[in-house]
């Protein structure tokens, strides 16, 4: 069993990957730089983990990878790499902001869609995308990667659809934690400033999930609620509920 997981050097994908080695799988990592990838190594010596660097903001890298890895037989696919930024509309970069949404949403939409088709062609296969909590609702300072995360939720709700239609035996799943600590919240430029949770607890429950085929997988009571909360009170609210993160702009700023 192969499973390609993107970002898997650092924070979320690392314990991810390790999850799936832990479950039997050998891993096919991809970012730019292979990060901590050698603390798997160590830890599972007889385990199978390569690593082909791409920048996976810059679509012609993602159709190379889908060539490179067109003959592999992977069947898990988790398109996790991904990043945010917080600050004020007038202080932000718009670059960075394009570079987010093109790893956040092109490339997902890229790899996502085209293992989506080589699994139907096999019959079998799964994909993982990771959205986030910031997909419940948007946000002041942050409206890029909330907007980033609304729409990787929008694609694999749609996805999920048309696979179930189809009665197909592949299966989407979308991850949507909170926060936690990872090289997240250097590339963002901030530090959480509320109770965070353990990545490797994220991860188990994320592909205990995903070999399920759950839709939507949310962990912890307090993401639930604000999940469900989300589906009930108008945009408006929960954009004033989210007005404190301004707390930490302003710790930022200083
Ligand atoms: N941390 C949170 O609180 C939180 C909450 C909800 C959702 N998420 C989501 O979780 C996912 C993982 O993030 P994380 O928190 O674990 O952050 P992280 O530690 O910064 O990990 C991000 C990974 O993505 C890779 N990456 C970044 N830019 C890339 C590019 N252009 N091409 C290829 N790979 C690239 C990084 O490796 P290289 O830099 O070597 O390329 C790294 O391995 C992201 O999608 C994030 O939006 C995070």
């Amino acid at each position: 069993m192969l499973a390609l997981v993107t970002g898997a050097g650092s924070g979320l994908g690392l314990a991810i990957a390790d999850e799936l080695l832990e479950r039997g799988y050998d891993i096919l990592a991809v970012s730019r730089t292979e990060g901590e990838l050698s603390s798997l190594r160590k830890k599972y010596p007889d385990k199978r983990i390569d690593f082909l660097s791409f920048d996976l903001s810059k679509k012609e890298q993602c159709y190379l990878l889908l060539d490179q890895t067109e003959t592999m037989p992977i069947s898990l696919l988790v398109c996790n790499a991904g990043f945010g930024d917080i600050g004020y509309l007038d202080k932000t970069s718009l670059e960075k902001e394009i570079a987010m949404v093109e790893l956040n949403d092109i490339a997902t939409m890229i790899l996502g869609k085209s293992f989506l088709l080589r699994f139907m062609k096999q019959g079998k296969g799964r994909v993982l995308f990771l959205s986030s909590a910031a997909s419940f609702s948007p946000a002041p300072y942050m409206a890029t990667y909330h907007a980033s995360k609304a729409f990787v939720s929008y694609l694999v709700h749609g996805y999920h659809r048309e696979l179930r239609n189809g009665k197909s035996a592949v299966t989407v799943s979308q991850l949507c934690p909170g926060p936690f600590h990872s090289g997240f919240e250097k590339t963002a430029g901030m530090h959480f400033l509320r109770e965070t949770m353990p990545v490797e607890r994220i991860a188990r429950e994320a592909i205990s999930g995903c070999l399920k085929g759950k839709l939507t997988i949310v962990v912890g009571l307090k993401m639930k609620l604000a999940h469900l909360f989300a589906h009930v009170l108008p945009k408006r609210l929960l954009t004033l509920f989210l007005d404190k993160r301004k707390e930490i702009v302003e710790k930022e700023e200083k």
